[in-house]
């Protein structure tokens, strides 16, 4: 069983700074919702995310049972507050059957106060896909679907060990866009064997299908997955960093942005819930291993979610939060690490201000840090700003660390 420590108002104690009554924050920042679906139709060898291969049909009744208790528990957390995005992710969320999608909608629009233009994304598997399900999907309210494509190349998918083809990709985008008119396709470069022309024409076909946000990743090679036990001949370094560039410059003169690290959108088409994750916003995560991070007047809280589906399902309708783990308020030194982590994965950076907004620590604390990466030339001068320079961009992963 998995450590379970209930988040108790008394672990206020643990932590002066923050005593009851403290007022850290001003505000509050926006709150998204984000609910884990665990289940796919087989695991991909290259997947650490909390997914598990689906036997022939998942528990769905028990699934939303637990999901609604879920949810009824964290309330009191964020009683009041607006929601401005759902994500629901996975996993393979587009296993759900359209009656369990409208559902799920329908218990967040009734015990949630859902913002009405709220973004609502929805994971789908383009071996999953069905026309009348995702126009099922949009009547509910799902109003952004996010396919992972990997790549059009059938040789590619086969040895990254997806259950579609390049066809069915293609199908899946054209369903999907004449559902809703928001498309997220996400992408992988510097497959096992690809060279630099078969991650253009990946790119190309991505283009070419009229989408509006792509989500491009470098695989990588993550513990215990199969691919880490049996490695996979990747493209080396100096090619995979070559890629990348050529990447972004293909999507770019595209007329996308590349506004954060993996992400590039069309004007407008920037996805907000990925973004409020960025900007050191709030979020509520339900269902098995979701992660939340939650703001208060005097704290900023982060848990998580037992993670194995059939402990989570038995134990979220126990209502004794059993089902919550890894409860903590986070200590004022985590924040600078914690906002920057997130905040410089933004080409353009954030204000000054909204660290202290977020945090509530004053902006001396970034002080020492602050000064470092400037001496390295690794941000932009103009001080109202936190934003990597050129070179800060290049070098991210040091940049992020001075702030630890
Ligand atoms: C949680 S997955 C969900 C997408 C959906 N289940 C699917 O695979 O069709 C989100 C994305 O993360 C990316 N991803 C997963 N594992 C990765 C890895 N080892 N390296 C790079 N990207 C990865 C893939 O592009 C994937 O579409
Ligand atoms: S379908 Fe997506 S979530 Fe499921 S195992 Fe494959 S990459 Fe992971």
């Amino acid at each position: 069983m998995p450590r379970v420590i209930p988040i108790v108002t008394d672990l206020r104690a643990a932590s002066p700074a923050l005593s009851p009554g403290h007022a850290l924050l001003d505000a509050l920042p926006p709150l998204s919702l984000y609910v884990h679906v665990p289940w796919c139709v087989r695991k991909c060898p290259y997947c650490d995310f909390n997914s598990h291969q689906a036997g022939d049909s998942i528990p769905e009744g028990r699934y939303l049972d637990a999901l609604a208790a879920d949810l009824e528990q964290a309330l009191p957390k964020i009683w009041g507050r607006q929601v401005h995005t759902v994500f629901i992710g996975g996993g393979t969320p587009s296993l759900l059957s359209e009656s369990a999608v409208d559902r799920l909608l329908a218990m967040l629009r009734s015990y949630l106060n859902l913002w009405p233009d709220a973004e609502i994304t929805l994971e789908a598997n383009p071996g999953t896909a069905e026309a009348d399900r995702f126009l099922a999907y949009a009547a509910s309210g799902v109003n952004r679907i996010s396919i992972g494509i990997q790549s059009f190349n059938d040789r590619h998918l086969e040895a990254l060990g997806r259950i579609h083809n390049a066809r069915q990709a293609r199908e899946a985008i054209v369903m999907a866009q004449k559902a809703v008119s928001r498309v997220n396709l996400d992408l992988m470069f510097a497959l096992p064997g690809q060279t630099m022309a078969e991650c253009e024409e990946d790119v190309r076909a991505a283009l070419d299908s009229g989408t509006e946000h792509l989500s491009l990743y470098q695989l990588t090679l993550e513990p215990n997955t199969v691919f880490a036990k049996y490695p996979p001949k990747l493209p080396d370094d100096d090619v995979a960093a070559h890629m990348q560039d050529h990447v972004e410059t293909l999507v770019t003169n595209a007329g996308f942005d590349r506004y954060e690290v993996s992400a590039y959108a069309r004007p407008g088409a920037r996805a907000r819930h990925n973004v409020n994750y960025w900007e050191f916003g709030d979020y509520l995560g339900i269902g098995p291993g979701a992660h939340g991070k939650l703001s208060f007047p005097d704290r900023i809280e982060r848990d998580a979610r037992v993670r194995n589906p059939e402990s989570w399902m038995q134990a979220a309708p126990q209502r004794d939060a059993s089902h919550v783990t890894d409860g903590r308020i986070l200590a004022p030194e985590d924040l600078p690490f914690e906002f920057m982590l997130n905040a410089l994965r933004l080409r353009q950076g954030v204000s000054a201000s909204l660290y202290t907004e977020r945090t509530g620590q004053p902006l001396a604390t970034l002080t020492k840090a602050l000064q470092r990466a400037h001496d390295q030339g690794l941000l932009v001068s103009d001080p109202t700003r936190l934003q990597a320079s050129d070179r800060g961009w290049r070098f991210l992963n040091e940049l992020q660390a001075l702030f630890l």
